[in-house]
């Protein structure tokens, strides 16, 4: 590997893992952290920085170990041997750090345990400040770290910090992750970590993946086990995540916001802090990556206003009725989705001033008197008395260029003034990173959430970054740009979301554009995709799954069918049912018939919803992989199951008989000692039979599907 150390350190370090999550060595400085099956080791030489002596599996002996594999806070400075995690500039032009250790702290203030480790630059006055959390329950570790400058008179400029890194011994490793783009969003793709950098990036705000990051040894982890190191950044705006392959064989995983074209200046007595990265280790193969992730995710991450409650069934006139909006049509809309057992009509784009289609309205966000005579109480009224709450669509960070904002204000765009403004569905891009601006905002949407009865927000984002000038800055903090906007995002939303504790957020940016655990944190759920043509979505989905809880995923039913299959609709519904259902359709088009299929499969949703949205959830057969899929999920108290089956072909897997697959699924999450009967097909079944053995779940045909409750005996 790059990096040797130069000393033999022993300590003597126990062979099991003992019970406290954070042990401290006798020469306080030595820690290892326990969370899941894992081990975090961390030893200080003298005062020297720390490293990381080993990370992963808890069952090894540590005194075996001494040598480390990298420098726990690498930077730039010294021998260049890591991928730095700080990169700083001094005010003389030295842009080298050189750390020392200076002390620790474990902080047990909060839910978890921190460690905190404390390192200062030799010579300048600077700090860096490490801090993991311990997430023991969730197998999970959260790093950040902090950059403090402690002078009285010089500035330090910032060129790069990232969340944390750590190190994977020897091996040969692949590296799963989910890419994707408009349409067609969190594919799937694994990669070997060859010598060399591999590195994800998003450098336009704009993703269609996610941070998501999984490495395990090449062929050899399965869904249900082996070793996988994983995680994801919390964090919305520019990211990145670096897998260096050294060519002595270890591996280098660093991740946080990227820096290209970014930096920050501290003046003295400033800090910056990185955004959390969440990672783990499991031996459970990608279930354990699934199971760590969304089960932290569901009930740590995700915005605390309506944790916990099962997701509303929504209906959305986007499809139906798109800029042309008015009372009459949207009630008559209403009145159908109620009967459905709809919960929360959404009114989409075009409610607003000049928004008549995409090239004008946006910024504008008062009620368009011409589509709405006497504003939106009347129809907001009609609605609440079906017995609905009303949402409403906006895209708060954009402006149309035909708008009065941007006619008053065309200053408070990203801009330079010697370039083209590049619109993308005619519009600009706001400068959030701006205080007017984000004044604004505030002002403008808790306007309209005071005004009106508004229960539900979905919130827009449908272009990139472009021309990231802020002329108004001035030249030394424009580099700031893109992360003053992430943060005045971030405090839009906690300002907003504080003074309307009651109000739903939908996170959605075009397709699933900016679904990460950053905005997952500020939202209730996010759009996964514009896609929902139903075959297309089992394949978005099933990987969306894999990384992120049921409740977040917003999946609607509309006319879409990209394949010309002519799916009925209970199919699209079954698709739909395992996230958050919404409807899309026209559905003053639907037959009575249409229509009573839609309200069964609505009066199931609210049945298996409480399983699916707050219950562990299990990936059982990937699309990727065979004609079909299936999904799982196993209420809390473990009494109550509900499996998805999708059929994509018409015989299962293969076109003949001897080549096909085995019809039988086996579940996964139930008591093998317990009994179990599942609606639909005969008979008791024993938890260890499902578990081993399987059951044939009677689905038959293309594109036909099944949505089977099972119940603990
Ligand atoms: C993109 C979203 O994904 C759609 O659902 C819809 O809200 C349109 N924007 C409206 O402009």
């Amino acid at each position: 590997m790059k990096y040797i150390p130069t000393f033999i350190f022993l300590i003597l370090f126990s062979l099991t893992a003992p019970a406290e999550d954070i042990k401290t060595y006798d020469d306080g400085k030595s820690w290892t952290l326990f969370s899941g099956v894992s081990a975090y080791n961390i030893r200080v030489r003298d005062n020297a920085p720390a490293e990381l002596y080993h990370f992963g599996t808890a069952a090894r002996d540590f005194s075996l170990q001494d040598k480390a594999v990298g420098p726990e806070l690498p930077v730039r400075g010294g021998h260049y041997v890591c991928r730095p995690v700080a990169e700083v500039v001094f005010n003389d032009g030295v842009r080298d750090l050189e750390l020392e250790f200076v002390k620790y702290e474990i902080d047990r203030t909060g839910e978890y345990p921190v460690l905190v480790l404390v390192h200062k630059d030799i010579h300048y006055p600077l700090e860096i400040i490490e801090y993991i959390k311990v997430i023991d329950d969730y197998g999970l570790y959260e790093k950040r770290t902090e950059i403090r400058n402690t002078g009285k008179k010089h500035d330090v400029v910032i060129e790069n910090l990232q969340s944390g890194n750590f190190y994977l011994p020897k091996d040969q490793y692949e590296m799963y992750s989910l890419t994707g783009h408009w349409g067609d969003e969190f594919q799937p793709s694994v990669t070997l970590l060859t010598p060399g950098v591999k590195s994800v990036e998003v450098k336009n705000f704009r993703s269609f993946g996610s941070s998501f990051f999984a490495v395990r040894p090449e062929g050899e982890t399965s869904r249900t086990s082996g070793k996988v190191w994983f995680g994801t950044l919390k964090y919305s705006g520019n990211w990145r995540m670096d897998f260096e392959k050294f060519t002595t064989g270890e591996v280098q995983v660093a991740s946080g916001i990227n820096f290209w074209d970014q930096s920050m200046t501290l003046k003295p007595g400033e800090s910056f802090v990185s955004p959390e990265w969440v990672f783990g280790y499991t031996e459970n193969g990608m279930d354990g990556v699934t199971g760590s992730l969304t089960g932290y995710t569901r009930d740590k991450i995700v915005h605390p206003s309506h944790r916990g409650q099962v997701r509303p069934v929504l209906y959305n006139s986007w499809y139906a009725t798109e800029f042309d909006v008015n009372e009459e049509q949207q009630l008559e809309l209403a009145g159908i989705a109620k009967d459905l057992g709809v919960e929360i009509f959404v009114i989409d784009d075009g409610w607003f001033k000049g928004r008549f289609n995409d090239n004008g309205g946006l910024g504008d966000w008062t009620v368009d008197r011409t589509k709405f005579p006497d504003g939106l109480s009347p129809l907001i009224r009609k609605i609440n008395e079906m017995g609905m709450d009303f949402g409403i669509w906006i895209e708060p960070e954009m402006v149309n260029e035909n708008s009065d904002l941007y006619r008053a204000h065309p200053d408070w765009v990203l801009h330079y003034p010697t370039r083209t403004r590049h619109t993308y569905r005619n519009q600009l891009m706001l400068n959030l990173a701006r205080e007017d601006v984000y004044q604004y905002l505030y002002r403008s949407i808790s306007a309209l959430l005071k005004e009106y009865n508004i229960k539900y927000v979905k919130w827009d984002f449908n272009r990139g970054i472009s021309e990231p000038g802020w002329p108004d800055a001035g030249k030394d903090s424009q580099r700031t740009v893109r992360i003053r906007y992430v943060q005045n995002l971030y405090r839009l939303y906690d300002a907003l979301r504080a003074e309307f504790p009651d109000v739903w957020f939908e996170n959605c940016a075009s397709g699933g554009g900016r679904v990460d655990l950053g905005l997952i944190s500020k939202t209730d759920f996010c759009w996964a995709s514009d896609n929902t043509d139903p075959v297309d979505r089992t394949f978005i989905q099933y990987s969306y799954l894999g990384a992120f809880p049921a409740n977040t995923m917003i999946s609607w039913v509309t006319f879409e069918d990209h394949h010309r299959q002519g799916h009925p609709i209970d199919f699209k519904f079954d698709v739909a049912l395992c996230g958050v259902l919404g409807i899309g359709y026209d559905i003053t088009e639907w037959t009575d018939e249409e229509k009573t299929v839609a309200a069964g499969k609505v009066a199931l949703y609210k049945e298996i919803r409480e399983t699916v949205h707050n219950g562990e959830q299990y990936l059982l057969v990937s699309p990727y992989l065979s004609d079909r899929s299936a999904l799982q999920f196993v209420s809390r108290d473990g009494k109550e199951s509900v499996v998805f089956v999708y059929n994509l072909a018409e015989d299962l897997q293969n076109s003949s008989p001897e080549t096909r697959s085995s019809p039988l699924i086996t579940l996964k999450g139930l008591d093998p000692d317990a009994d179990y009967r599942i609606d639909g097909i005969e008979g008791i079944h024993s938890g260890a039979s499902l578990l081993n053995y399987g059951v044939e779940f009677p689905v038959y045909g293309a594109y036909k599907s099944g949505i089977f409750k099972i119940h603990r005996i």
